[in-house]
């Protein structure tokens, strides 16, 4: 099973992806979290592509794409994995799909979009704190930890990400609007395009897409 997950920031792809990668070894690929980890580098592609993500923009499909398909090259040709947050316009989408049948790879299954209100986006977002040890995601208040300002899971710090600003997540919700949108015509062509809502609470949220790919056989009714 291979996997897109679609939807402006907050919409919850994160998370809902590290469940998956959890519960069915479903591999997490996240191209935000591929470019945080270049920033902490400190390597050139990490110090360009910083400026873009302080400012709430997209980085450059060249930079993000090379940096996407040479995870994408570790991969087992037919690994289930979900793509959080690539592609995130046309051109990466068809690099991606040129790349994975250039290398007799299994192709995209599904898209899955995820549509939140801008409300909620925001409500998300300044209440997002993620673990700096493990990076897993909580929200102060909808995913809250047990103890607070410290992970359930290995007791890391918690934290904001720098991005996480009011400023910068409305900038990120307009970049998303002009820039990524178009992706759904794009899958949805294809015939891959499936829409949940992003507004269910997280456990419900994770049960709406299984009980969606149970109907489409891509889990078995095991799974
Ligand atoms: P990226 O890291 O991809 O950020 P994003 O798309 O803005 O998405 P988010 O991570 O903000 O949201 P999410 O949907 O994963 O939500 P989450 O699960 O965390 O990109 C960051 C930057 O990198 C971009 O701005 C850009 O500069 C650059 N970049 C990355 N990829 C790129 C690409 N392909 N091309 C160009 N540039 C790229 O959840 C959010 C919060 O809500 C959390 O607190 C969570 O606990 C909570 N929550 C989640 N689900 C629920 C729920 N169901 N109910 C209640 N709370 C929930």
């Amino acid at each position: 099973m291979r996997l897109v997950f679609l939807g402006p920031p907050g919409a919850g792809k994160g998370t809902v992806a590290a469940l998956l990668d959890d519960r069915l070894r479903v591999m997490h690929l996240s191209s935000g979290d591929m470019l945080r980890e270049a920033v902490r580098r400190g390597d050139p592609l990490g110090q360009e592509a910083n400026q873009y993500m302080k400012a709430g923009t997209l980085v450059p499909d060249q930079l993000v794409t090379g940096l996407v398909l040479r995870h994408l090259e570790g991969v087992e040709p037919r690994e289930s994995f979900v793509l959080d947050g690539f592609p995130r316009t046309v051109e990466q989408a068809q690099a991606s799909d040129e790349a994975l049948a250039g290398r007799g790879q299994a192709p995209i299954d599904r898209a899955i979009n995820f549509e939140i209100a801008p409300k909620t986006v925001v409500e998300r977002l300044v209440g997002r704190r993620i673990c700096q040890r493990c990076g897993i995601i909580y929200h102060v208040t909808r995913i809250p930890p047990r103890r607070a300002s410290f992970c359930d899971r290995c007791g890391g710090p918690l934290k904001a990400r720098t991005d996480d600003k009011p400023e910068t997540i409305l900038k990120r919700l307009a970049v998303y609007h002009e820039q990524t949108e178009p992706l759904l015509a794009f899958y949805r062509a294809q015939g891959k395009l499936r829409v949940l809502s992003g507004e269910y609470p997280i456990q419900e949220q994770y049960e709406t897409l299984m009980d969606l790919l149970k109907k489409e056989q891509l889990v078995s009714d095991a799974g």
